[in-house]
């Protein structure tokens, strides 16, 4: 994709389904599936489904969850799809972003004018202590993980890096949580549509220090998807394509103790630069962002990496009131993965819902007024894995 022309769409979105997040007791992550693909379905009547999609990339972090592999075929199964060729990809929490870098791959080499992306995970089932072992299993097992150590406590030593080198507060963390928490208020898809106050936030209990359970995203169960195509097609399919402009991924350490530095996320940073580059537009120009923000500092750390500020200012940035709805850029208007909830697996294409909502406008009580660009930031494990894309409106 290196030498594609600036601001040039590299695909359309033509449709965007997303099951509703929670805790789907009951439910297989398949039927989930089968949620966001009626939706996007709905949304697209010239679609033919069968006839049309050509490919399927679905991403899936764990088959521990549901003691289930092979997801593309069982997916697509329940979907009603088969015999459509499927994939499955892996990137940790980035997984459905890598779907939709495979969804992209697929349909500028040629090979397939019409894509489905999407992705699944299926978690509330499981005890919290299995969730988060197997959540651990994406980040180092010899050095990491055999020493007991967790995302809430890999995290919480970027933040007590970020607090140590640029004065970062636990309140500005917690406010984070506020917002997102409030953003969520306003998505009848959230798993959690509850305020949360300043003071509950950061009197909630410690989680790993400073991380308490505010600071945390939730374990939720979703599915999400998109429908893909060339730009030229776009229009026999929808009046309102959303177009990808830019996309840049990147891959680090698996483990955290092999960088330098603990209070930026190389890939998020490499990733948004190739993106930026490839779309020929600037942060200021982004209108709405969904970045992943599993912990509260993480959300802190993008908006540094994206360059909404500069190094060291995240904490200022939210406390000025910059990243919420009326701001200098919209972040996580849908609740983010702190309130809508993070399925691993599904929230890397559920970001780019979110944004595919607020580019077509409806967005409804959390419409950001005018977005025409906007952007997704989806990270694997502690940043091995990073993915951006940049959208806009037709
Ligand atoms: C923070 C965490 C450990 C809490 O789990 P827990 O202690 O088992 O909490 P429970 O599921 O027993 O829930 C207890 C209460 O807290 C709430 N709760 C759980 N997690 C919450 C969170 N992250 N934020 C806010 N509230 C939360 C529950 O809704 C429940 O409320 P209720 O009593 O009103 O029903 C868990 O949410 C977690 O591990 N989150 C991080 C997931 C993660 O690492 N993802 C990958 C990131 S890289």
């Amino acid at each position: 994709m290196g030498d594609t022309v600036k601001g040039k769409p590299l695909v359309s979105i033509v449709s965007a389904g997303l099951s509703k997040f929670g805790r789907r007791t009951g439910l297989y992550g398949r039927e989930l599936f089968v949620e966001a693909v009626n939706e996007a379905f709905e949304r697209c009547p010239n679609l033919n489904p069968r006839k049309d999609i050509k490919a399927a990339f679905i991403g899936m972090m764990g088959e521990s969850f549901e003691h289930q592999g092979h997801t593309g075929p069982t997916v697509l199964d329940w979907a009603g799809l088969l015999p459509i060729q499927a994939f499955r990809t892996e990137g940790a929490c980035g997984s459905s972003a890598a779907a939709i870098r495979c969804g992209i791959f697929a349909v500028l080499s040629g090979l397939s004018d019409v894509v489905l992306v999407g992705g699944v995970e299926k978690m509330t089932h499981r005890a919290t202590s299995d969730v988060t072992e197997y959540l651990a299993m994406a980040c180092d097992f010899p050095f990491e993980q055999w020493n007991g150590l967790t995302f809430p406590g890999l995290f919480a030593m970027v933040a007590t890096a970020h607090m140590h080198k640029y004065g970062t507060t636990e309140e500005q963390m917690a406010m984070v949580a506020v917002k997102n928490h409030h953003h969520g208020c306003m998505n009848p898809k959230a798993h959690m549509q509850k305020e949360v106050s300043l003071e509950k936030a950061m009197s909630s209990r410690v989680i790993a220090w400073p991380l308490k359970l505010y600071d945390c995203s939730l374990i939720t169960d979703g599915a999400s998807c998109l429908i893909l195509t060339k730009p030229e097609l776009a229009k026999t399919f929808t009046d309102t394509p959303v177009h990808i402009i830019g996309s840049g991924q990147a891959s680090d350490t698996i483990g955290l103790y092999e960088r330098n530095e603990y209070t930026t996320l190389n890939v998020g940073r490499l990733a948004a630069e190739e993106a930026y580059r490839m779309a020929g537009v600037t942060p200021s120009n982004i209108d709405a962002a969904e970045v992943h923000d599993c912990f509260t500092i993480a959300e802190i750390v993008a908006y540094e990496d994206l360059g909404f500020c500069k190094p060291g200012l995240g904490g200022q940035f939210i406390e000025e009131g910059q990243s919420q709805i009326g701001g200098k850029v919209a972040v996580c208007t849908s609740g983010g993965l702190k309130a809508k909830g993070h399925p691993v697996g599904a929230t890397g294409v559920a970001q780019a819902y979110e944004i595919y909502l607020q580019l077509t406008g409806q967005a409804a009580k959390r419409q950001v007024a005018g977005a025409e660009i906007g952007l997704t930031h989806n990270v694997g494990g502690l940043g091995a894995t990073g993915v951006v894309n940049i959208y806009k409106r037709d």
